[in-house]
């Protein structure tokens, strides 16, 4: 059974980053024994249907993670009703979030690095237009997120 939580990551494309912070938040809930629902969307609408960069999926097989499988999407205006938190990896995707967000729905729309310990306020740096090493600062970077995320709801729960 799921808990009533419920998380959407959001970057630009949804082909790197959003991906690989699904795949480390599930693998860490998992271990955790925390049931929360997860999905990632973009805010464009470049990569729908496209597997996750090449190098995403590269990065995150090496953490024993297969991120194969996932498909791009584009956040969708029910996403904002049915998911409890809405979680942007930049400040431009909290932006454009924000905009596009129902105003009874803003308040579940935050920044990842915010729920870390040593980096809240910082962004998950858009790794697209980077080389392989980009992935693998963008995965530390995700992970510090994602496990101050875990604290967060297991304090909650
Ligand atoms: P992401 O990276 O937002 O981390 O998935 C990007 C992927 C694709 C594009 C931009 C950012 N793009 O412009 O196609």
């Amino acid at each position: 059974m799921h808990s009533s939580f419920s998380v959407l990551f959001v970057c630009l494309g949804n082909i790197c980053r959003s991906p690989m912070a699904q795949a480390a938040f599930t693998s860490e809930i998992q271990k955790r024994h925390l049931h929360i629902k997860v999905d990632s969307a973009g805010l464009g609408s470049w990569h729908i249907d496209n597997p996750p960069d090449n190098r995403a999926i590269k990065e995150t097989a090496r953490h024993n993670i297969d991120i194969n499988t996932y498909r791009g999407r584009q956040i969708q205006l029910e996403d904002f009703v049915s998911f409890t938190h809405i979680i942007g990896m930049d400040h431009r995707n909290i932006h454009q979030l924000k905009k596009i967000a129902p105003p009874e729905c803003l308040h579940k729309i935050s920044l990842l690095m915010d729920y870390s310990m040593t980096h809240k306020g910082q962004e998950i740096a858009d790794p697209y237009y980077g080389d392989q090493l980009d992935f693998e600062t963008t995965w530390n970077q995700v992970y510090l997120g994602v496990v101050g995320l875990a604290d967060y709801f297991e304090k909650k729960l």
